[in-house]
């Protein structure tokens, strides 16, 4: 937390001089996601807190579904301060952040609720210690959408099955590597194109989870479903750096305070909510789901992922540790 606070500090004094004093601010919130995913819902009630917070001096308007371009677009706007805030996945920061590539290694908790205590630990929060100079942000917290899931066209059976698939992945280095350990061919994509590629064939399989699933009606083009939990999926609220540093202290605090908020209980919904999504899809006709196919399914996977990534993170031994003591 300490290291956390000095590198809010440097964002602080190299970006611009503070204010110091109170002022309106409407944020600017970019995400992903569309306005019914549980993120959207919840920027939208963290304007609510700011408002209540600062007795109506702050507030949000968001920019749902990709308006504002992908998701490495709206890193470049926050960093240049036309973006205020965004709130990305953790796996679209691991090209700049290439810690935060620990966070995917595969089967490192293979349940949500496990999932929410790395999010929620030491170890996690240091990681964004790195985000305001390799990203001229700042991380306010953590929160996540549910485990990912495989969703295919055709039934896959066993782990062969992968090899040669069109694999649509969400573009970041430690997906990618999963996916090629089986021989598919990954095709990076932001989520907002992928319902239309897997309609006109483009893909023959996606990696989801269960809100995104039931959001976009994914089992409309990929109707077999393996319940694989094999990897968390994080977001990371953040805010410009530029921005940040033009806020009086006051109003940072109010921030942190109301960020921390809307990410707590976006965790504890993915939590409480991810079996009765799972019971949701399980009533959807046509959809076909494996239960429990656990680590084992995927054979070596996490010797050779690791083997490949722990030269390239000190965080992948750590919260495998971690990980080890839940
Ligand atoms: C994805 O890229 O798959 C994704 C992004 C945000 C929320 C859920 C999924």
């Amino acid at each position: 937390m300490k290291n956390f606070l000095s590198a809010l500090a440097i964002v602080t004094a190299v970006t611009a001089p503070s204010l110091g004093f109170a002022q309106d601010k409407n944020f600017r919130v970019g995400l992903i996601t569309p306005p019914v995913h549980v993120w959207n819902k919840e920027v939208d009630a963290m304007g609510v807190t700011l408002g209540e917070m600062s007795e109506g001096r702050l507030g949000v308007t968001a920019f749902p579904s990709g308006q504002l371009g992908n998701e490495g677009t709206m890193l470049q706007q926050l960093q240049t301060g036309a973006l205020d805030m965004a709130w990305l996945t953790t796996a679209g920061l691991t090209l700049r952040v290439p810690d935060m590539s620990a966070l995917h290694a595969p089967f490192l908790v293979t349940n949500i609720a496990d999932a929410a205590k790395i999010l929620r630990s030491d170890e996690a929060r240091e990681i964004l210690d790195a985000l305001p100079a390799a990203t001229g942000t700042v991380g306010l917290c953590y929160a996540m959408t549910g485990m990912r899931q495989v969703m295919a066209k055709e039934p896959i059976t066993s782990v062969e099955d992968l090899d040669g698939l069109r694999f649509r992945i969400t573009p970041a280095p430690p997906i990618q590597t999963f996916f090629e350990a089986f021989g598919a061919a990954p095709a990076p994509m932001p989520l907002t194109q992928v319902y239309d590629s897997l309609a006109n064939g483009q893909i023959d399989a996606i990696d989801m989870d269960h809100e995104s699933i039931l959001n976009f009606g994914y089992y409309d083009h990929a109707k077999n479903m393996l319940e694989t939990n094999h990897q968390l999926f994080g977001m990371v609220a953040l805010v410009s750096g530029r921005v940040w540093a033009q806020l009086s202290d006051e109003d940072k605090a109010i921030v942190q305070e109301a960020a921390q908020k809307h990410c707590d209980r976006t965790i504890d919904l993915f939590v409480s909510e991810e079996e009765s999504k799972l019971e949701r899809l399980k009533a959807i006709e046509g959809l076909t789901i494996v239960e429990n196919v656990g680590p084992e399914f995927f054979g070596d996977i996490v010797e050779r992922w690791d083997a490949e990534w722990s030269a390239q993170t000190p965080y992948l031994a750590r919260l495998r540790a971690l990980a080890a003591t839940f």
